[in-house]
C-alpha cells in the first residue's frame, strides 16, 4: 500500500500542527488560531498564523503556506519522506511500505476525480432536460427551491442500463466501475450503479466530488430507498462526512457542527438557514468521523431520532466517543420528538425549534447514565449492582486517565443516589452529637440533616414508650409521636400543659417540641431508633399506633388520647384539692369529688374503649361499643 490520500489525512488530523510549530517558532494565541513572527521572511509584526482546525499555517506576509509536512520539508529542510516518518512516529502510525505502482496509482486517482465530477455533470444536466421532470417535481413536492437544489448539485440518473456508458465515452470502462459509477458482475455486460434516482453528489473537504448518493423517485418500489457510490480509492465511507466543506466554513461563523443522519436533513437543515450540518453515510459514526468533526470544533452536537432505533444509535456513538475523549472534547447529543427527523422538524415547527434543541444538548455522561439505568428493570439489588457493572464497564473504556476519573467519580455517585436513597428516618439519630441539631437550613435543602434527639432524650423516651412505671395510655401516646411527629406541633399547647403537671415528661416534651419546630407539617417520616420492633405492641389497640390507619382517623385519635392525658393529671390535681377541702366544705367538697370521679370513670372507660378498638376509624359514639367482628376497615364516620 502507497501514502494514500487518505493516510495522509489520517496522519495530518492527529498532528496538532500548533504543537510541531511551536517547537521552532514562538507562537502566540489569536482567537481559534496562533500568531507569530513568519519564520520564512523578515518582519517586526506578527503576520503568520497556524490554523490548528484546518492543519495549515499561512503568512499574510510572504504567502508561505503549508501542513505540518510542509513546514517540515519547507521550514526544517527534511526530504518529504523523512517528514512523513516523523510525524508518524509522533501521530503513532505505522509508514505504509513504498509500493512501486504509487505515482501510477495517484495519477488514476487525479482522472477518477474527472470522472466523478463528469458523472456529477452529466446527473445535473439529466435533471435540468425533459428526462428529469419528475425528480424535479418531487424535489418541489419536498420544498427544496431552486437555488437548494443548484447549491447541493442535485441531478438525475435516468432508468437505462446502458445510459452513462453512452454519455461519458471518453473514460475507460475499468475507470468507471473503479469510480463506482458502473458494476461488473462475471459473465455479464457491465452496467450503471445508479438508475431511476434523485442524484446527491458526495464531496471531500476541498469540494471536490468523490461519490454519489441516489435516491429513489416512488416510495413503494422494493429498492432500497439510498444507493450509495462503494469505497472506492476516493471514497472512504467512513472518513467522509456528507457536506464537511460547506459545513466546515459555516462552522467558523457558528462556532458548532451538527450532526444529523441523513442527506435530507443536511439539505432541509442549510434551507432553514443551519448550515453547519454533516451526515455520516448511512453508518454509524466512525472514530475517524468524530475525529473529522473535533477539528471543525470541541463539542460536535448529534442528533438522534426520539425511538428506541435512534436512542441505540446515541449509544453507538456514545461507546464510540468515549475511548477517544481527550481534555475539552466531547459530543453533546440532542435527541429529537419522536417520529421527527430534523427535516421534519424545520418543515413542521421552524428552523427556531431546531436551533432550541441544538442549544441544549445532553452530555456524553447523561446518555450513559440515562441509557444503562433505563437498560433493565432495577428491582432486586442483583440488578442495581448490575447497573453499577455496567456503568463502570463504560468507564474503564476512556483513556483518558482524568476524563476516566471524573466520569467515575460522577456516575459512581449518581449510582449511589440512586441505589442508596438517603432515608430521611436515619437522620433522626438517637445518638447524634449533643446540640447537633442545626437550625434554619433545615427546610432549604433536600438533604437538609433532620433534626437529632440526644442520647438521653432517646433513652428517656424509649423507657416511657416501653412501659416501666408508665400506664398504657402515656406510653401510647408519646409512641404516637415518635411514629407521627408532624402532629406533635399542634398539640404544643396540651402537651406543654402536660409538662407542667408531670415534671418527670418535662424534658423529653420540651425536646420533642424543639425537634418538631424544624420538621415540615406533610412530613410523615417517623422518628427512628426509638421504637424497637416495627410497631409497639398495642398498635391493635390504637389507631394512631398502626402504620396503616388512615391518617386522619389517627390524628384525631391521637388528639382525644392527649387530651385526656392532659386532664388526668387535672383531674388528680383537682380530686386531692376536693379532698382537702371535706374539713372545711364537706357538701361542696363530697359533690365535686362525686364530679370529678365520674370524669375520670368516664375517663378511663374511654381510653379503654379507645385502646381495645382495632385500629378503627374515628370514634362516632362514645357509647358504642365494640362489636366483636369489627376491624381496622369499618371507617364509618357516623
Ligand atoms: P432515512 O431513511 O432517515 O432518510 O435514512 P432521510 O435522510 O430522512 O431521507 P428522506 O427524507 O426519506 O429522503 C437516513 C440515511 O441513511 C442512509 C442514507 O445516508 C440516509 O440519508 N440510508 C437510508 C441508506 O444508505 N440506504 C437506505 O436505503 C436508507
Ligand atoms: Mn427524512
Amino acid at each position: 500500500m502507497a501514502l494514500t490520500p487518505q493516510w495522509l489525512d489520517e496522519l495530518r488530523s492527529r498532528i496538532t500542527l500548533s504543537a510541531v510549530v511551536g517547537r521552532g517558532v514562538r507562537l502566540q494565541k489569536a482567537g481559534r488560531e496562533y500568531r507569530a513572527c513568519c519564520p520564512f521572511h523578515d518582519e517586526k509584526t506578527p503576520s503568520f498564523y497556524v490554523n490548528d482546525e484546518k492543519g495549515f499555517y499561512h503568512c499574510f506576509g510572504c504567502e508561505a503556506h503549508g501542513d505540518a509536512i510542509r513546514w517540515l520539508t519547507d521550514q526544517q529542510g527534511l526530504p518529504f519522506m523523512d517528514a512523513v516518518k516523523e510525524l508518524a512516529l509522533e501521530a503513532g502510525m505505522e509508514v505504509p511500505a513504498p509500493d512501486p505502482r504509487a505515482a501510477k496509482q495517484a495519477e488514476k486517482r487525479a482522472s477518477l476525480h474527472d470522472v466523478t465530477q463528469a458523472a456529477q455533470d452529466w446527473f445535473a444536466r439529466n435533471l435540468a432536460s425533459c428526462e428529469g421532470a419528475n425528480a424535479r417535481a418531487y424535489l418541489a413536492r419536498r420544498g427544496f427551491s431552486d437555488e437548494i437544489c443548484r447549491r447541493f448539485g442535485f441531478g438525475f440518473a435516468p432508468s437505462e442500463r446502458q445510459a452513462m456508458k453512452g454519455a461519458l465515452g471518453q473514460f475507460d470502462e475499468d475507470m468507471l466501475v473503479e469510480a463506482g459509477m458502473r458494476i461488473t458482475v462475471d459473465g455479464k455486460d457491465p452496467y450503471d450503479r445508479f438508475r431511476a434516482r434523485l442524484m446527491l453528489p458526495i464531496e471531500d473537504r476541498r469540494g471536490r466530488v468523490i461519490a454519489f448518493g441516489g435516491r429513489i423517485l416512488e416510495a413503494d418500489t422494493n429498492a432500497p430507498k439510498y444507493l450509495n457510490s462503494p469505497d472506492t480509492p476516493l471514497f472512504d465511507k467512513g472518513r467522509t462526512l456528507y457536506n464537511i466543506h460547506r459545513a466546515s466554513a459555516a462552522s467558523r461563523k457558528t462556532g458548532r457542527v451538527v450532526v444529523v443522519e441523513g442527506y435530507m436533513d443536511v439539505i432541509a437543515l442549510a434551507a432553514a438557514g443551519i448550515e453547519d450540518a454533516v451526515a455520516p453515510l448511512g453508518t454509524a459514526l466512525t472514530e475517524q468521523q468524530i475525529e473529522l468533526l473535533w477539528r471543525m470544533t470541541e463539542r460536535p452536537v448529534v442528533c438522534f431520532d426520539g425511538d428506541g432505533a435512534g436512542q441505540r444509535a446515541a449509544m453507538r456513538a456514545v461507546t464510540r466517543a468515549l475511548p477517544l475523549l481527550r481534555p475539552s472534547h466531547s459530543l453533546g447529543i440532542v435527541r429529537l420528538p419522536q417520529g421527527l427527523d430534523p427535516d421534519d422538524l424545520v418543515k413542521e415547527r421552524g428552523s427556531q425549534a431546531m436551533e432550541d434543541l441544538l442549544a441544549q444538548p445532553e452530555t456524553l455522561l447523561d446518555i450513559v447514565w440515562s441509557h444503562e439505568k433505563d437498560a433493565v428493570p432495577l428491582e432486586t439489588p442483583e440488578a442495581k449492582a448490575g447497573l453499577k457493572k455496567r456503568l463502570l464497564d463504560h468507564v474503564e473504556t476512556i483513556q483518558d486517565p482524568d476524563i476516566r476519573a471524573l466520569y467515575k467519580r460522577e456516575l459512581l455517585e449518581r449510582f449511589s443516589a440512586f441505589a442508596y436513597p438517603p432515608r430521611p428516618q436515619r437522620q433522626w439519630k438517637s445518638g447524634g452529637a449533643p446540640g447537633g441539631r442545626q437550625r434554619g437550613n433545615w427546610k432549604s435543602g433536600a438533604f437538609a440533616p433532620r433534626p437529632t434527639l440526644s442520647p438521653h432524650t432517646a433513652a428517656r423516651l424509649r423507657a416511657i414508650i416501653e412501659g416501666g412505671a408508665r400506664d398504657r395510655l402515656t406510653s401510647a401516646v408519646f409512641a404516637g409521636l415518635v411514629m407521627r411527629p408532624n402532629l406533635i406541633a399542634r398539640h404544643g399547647e396540651a402537651l406543654e400543659q402536660l409538662a407542667a403537671a408531670d415534671r418527670s415528661l418535662a424534658r423529653v416534651i420540651d425536646s420533642l417540641l424543639d425537634a418538631a419546630e424544624f420538621l415540615e407539617p406533610n412530613d410523615t417520616t417517623p422518628i427512628s431508633g426509638i421504637i424497637s420492633s416495627p410497631a409497639p405492641p398495642d398498635k391493635h389497640r390504637f389507631a394512631f399506633l398502626d402504620e396503616g390507619s388512615d391518617p386522619q382517623a389517627a390524628a384525631e385519635d391521637l388528639a382525644e388520647a392527649i387530651s385526656m392525658l392532659v386532664e388526668r393529671p387535672a383531674l388528680d390535681a383537682a380530686l386531692a384539692a376536693a379532698t382537702a377541702r371535706f374539713e372545711t366544705d364537706p357538701e361542696g367538697a363530697y359533690a365535686e369529688q362525686q364530679r370529678l370521679l365520674k370524669r375520670k370513670l368516664a375517663l378511663t372507660a374511654r381510653s379503654g374503649e379507645m385502646g381495645s378498638r382495632r385500629a378503627a376509624g374515628p370514634a362516632a359514639n362514645e357509647q358504642d361499643e365494640p362489636s366483636p367482628g369489627e376491624t381496622a376497615d369499618g371507617t364509618e364516620t357516623g
